[in-house]
């Protein structure tokens, strides 16, 4: 386990010696790890190259009234849920070792950050990019993994890999869900039982839209949106059906291939999920 980045960086060089040409496969979390971060870990280890996770709750990424205080950190377990994996370097920085005391400059998502989650959490992504930026900079991967569940996360990540010209292979591993259809995610330890039997409406409204593909994007639409309408304690955020790519809104004519993404509160927990449809 790596605390600091000398500390990184000394393990990552002790390993490239003993593995000349493995790949670096990265795994960024906040941790609170489950078996949606375990999965990313699995899919690391088939590259057979040297494996990094990272557990950093970052604060950049937190809006002032959002969870950040209260995220959970489950130290003990996430190490050992690493050590299970095979991972060959967790590195777990302090928020000083992140940003130090000031910060002048950080990275903007752009326009892509601003739609959708951006939308009502402004500020997120700019979070987002900048620390896996940074991240990157210290980890230097050749592979980095991230979960299609955070699907504007990846889009984003996506873009400014491309922007930056950034030497890393993103890679979107698909979304791991519990056997009861709920997303698996670090804050559904805040639902309540009655909560979490509210939330299915999440997954059975993506499922609905699934079969409502054949017959266009508002039939798309309007079976998700019916089937969250039948839970009241469901707060829709947005029900959205966009190009996966772009992020921007389908036409109601669209054909193809379709991202529905849908964000909901449930009491005070704030959830998301989403899926590929396609339409037409
Ligand atoms: P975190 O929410 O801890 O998620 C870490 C990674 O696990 C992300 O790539 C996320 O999409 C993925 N993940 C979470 N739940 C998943 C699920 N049910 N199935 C598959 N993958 C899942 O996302 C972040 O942390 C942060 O924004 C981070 C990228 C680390 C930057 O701080």
């Amino acid at each position: 386990m790596a605390r600091t980045v000398a500390e990184l960086k000394t393990q990552l060089a002790d390993l490239r010696i003993e593995r000349p040409s493995a790949p670096v496969v990265f795994v960024p979390t906040m941790g609170a790890l489950h078996d949606g971060h375990r999965a990313l870990m699995t899919q690391a280890s088939h590259y057979n190259g040297i494996s990094v996770a990272s557990i950093f709750v970052n604060p950049t990424q937190f809006g002032p009234d959002e969870d950040l205080a209260k995220y959970p950190r489950t130290w003990e377990a996430d190490l050992q849920l690493c050590a299970d994996e095979g991972i060959d370097v967790v590195f777990a920085p302090t928020v000083d070792q992140m940003y130090g005391d000031r910060t002048e400059s950080t990275l903007s998502a752009g326009p892509l950050g601003t739609r959708l989650e951006g939308a009502q959490r402004p500020g997120h992504f700019d979070g987002v990019v900048t620390v896996v930026a940074k991240l990157f900079d210290m980890v230097h991967p050749n592979r980095a993994i991230f979960g299609q569940k955070d699907a504007q996360q990846v889009a984003v990540i996506r873009a400014m890999v491309r922007d930056l010209e950034l030497p890393v292979e993103i890679e979107a591993f698909p979304t791991v869900r519990d056997s009861d259809g709920l997303a698996m995610s670090s804050r559904n330890v805040y639902l309540s039982d009655t909560e979490r039997e509210q939330a299915l409406a999440i997954p059975r409204a993506l499922v609905a839209a699934y079969q409502a593909g054949s017959e266009g994007a508002q039939a798309v639409l309007k079976a998700a949106t019916n089937e969250l309408a039948g839970e009241p304690e469901v707060h829709v955020r947005y029900v959205e059906l966009v190009h996966p790519d772009t992020l921007e809104a389908v036409s109601p004519t669209f054909h193809g291939h379709a991202l529905l993404l849908i964000a909901a509160m449930v009491g005070t927990t704030r959830l998301i999920d989403n899926s590929m449809v396609t339409v037409g």
